[in-house]
């Protein structure tokens, strides 16, 4: 299959429903105390792929496609996606996301732990218009486990352990989780068949994965206005995702980020290792774990009949390994 040119030409059919979702995230803008409407416009207003709330959608052309259900729930997707976003820029005191600077940086660290706060509440009310309680459950579920990966990460920088297995943990956490949820959200608000809800499920989790893996290789391998933030700062703030991993893997006894992490000239030591990361073949090597990732992805698929939705599900997977943004 040739990748699709634009998140949007991978969207398929649901791309144009998408506004909707979009209308909906910025009725949240209607409140009475300004600040806190200038600080939701600023997070709300500022592109990001909508790679979640197309997921929903799309799995809800399974069952009874209804957009008055599918809406609120991809809203409620996106708004807690967008709200880890908040508080992950101000935990890597990020200066900029989606091209612009982040609500850190604009409006200090103790209002933008509350405005993620509020976004995650209204993330959980949105939910709850579905009226559907599984899908709460999972919600909740899933801010559990999404906590305990960012947690996880944050509090194992500068840490030297070259294990891999807890990378995976971890990215399955914070990324694949939602993903997951986002994909099953649709499926179950939609009333698919049920034996259809457990492979979308797993297909959202696996595509999960490879779109963290391959988040992680750009963060080595783009450039900064390709992404919308910086590069390199995966390794710079002291996390281990896989390309450094494999590297640790290759020169076991003694490498740069060894030296930075037990406190050697940290900065020089680090940057040495991110080139030398981009020249490794390393890159090319994680992307083979997104690509297995991908067709275990493929594989969750195979009970669901041929046609659409399942061909848009194969688009968005050959979109999310190939994407440089
Ligand atoms: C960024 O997600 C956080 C990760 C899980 C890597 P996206 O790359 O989907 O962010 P936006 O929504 O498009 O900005
Ligand atoms: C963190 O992932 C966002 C969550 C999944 C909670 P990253 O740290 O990789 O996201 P970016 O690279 O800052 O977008
Ligand atoms: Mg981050
Ligand atoms: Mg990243």
């Amino acid at each position: 299959m040739t990748a699709p040119a634009s998140q949007f030409e991978a969207y398929g059919p649901v791309a144009d429903d998408l506004p909707r979702v979009d209308e909906l995230l910025d009725s949240l803008r209607d409140v009475e105390f300004p600040w806190l409407r200038e600080m939701l416009g600023a997070v709300l207003g500022g592109g990001g792929k909508r790679l979640r709330p197309a997921l929903t959608l799309l799995a809800g052309r399974l069952g009874r496609y209804d957009l008055d259900l599918l809406v609120p729930m991809a809203a409620s997707v996106e708004l807690l996606h967008t709200a880890t976003l908040v508080h992950d820029d101000v935990i890597d005191q990020a200066e900029e996301r989606r091209g612009r600077p982040t609500a850190a940086a604009q409006f200090n660290n103790g209002p933008s732990v509350m405005l993620g706060d509020y976004m995650f509440a209204h993330a959980a009310h949105f939910v709850a218009q579905t009226g559907n309680l599984r899908v709460v459950r999972n919600f909740a579920e899933t801010l559990r486990v999404m906590a305990r990966g960012e947690l996880s990460q944050d509090l194992a920088a500068y840490e030297y352990s070259p294990d891999v297995r807890r990378y995976l943990d971890r990215i399955h956490g914070k990324t694949a989780s939602l993903f997951a949820t986002a994909a099953e959200g649709g499926a179950i608000v939609c009333g698919a068949p049920e034996p259809l809800v457990e492979p979308v499920r797993r297909f959202g989790e696996q595509l999960g994965m490879a779109f963290q893996v391959v988040d992680d290789v750009l963060d080595f391998s783009a450039t900064a206005e390709e992404l919308g933030k910086p590069v390199g700062s995966d390794l710079l703030a002291g996390t281990l995702t896989l390309p450094a991993l494999l590297y640790l893997d290759r020169y076991p006894d003694d490498n740069p980020i060894r030296r930075a992490f037990s406190g050697v000239r940290r900065r020089a030591n680090l940057q040495r290792a991110i080139n030398e990361i981009r020249e490794s073949g390393l890159l090319e090597e994680s992307l083979e774990t997104a690509q297995r990732f991908a067709e275990q992805a493929a594989v969750a698929l195979e009970p669901l009949p041929g046609g659409e939705p399942r061909e848009t599900f194969e688009s968005l997977t050959e979109y999310v390994l190939t994407r440089r943004n």
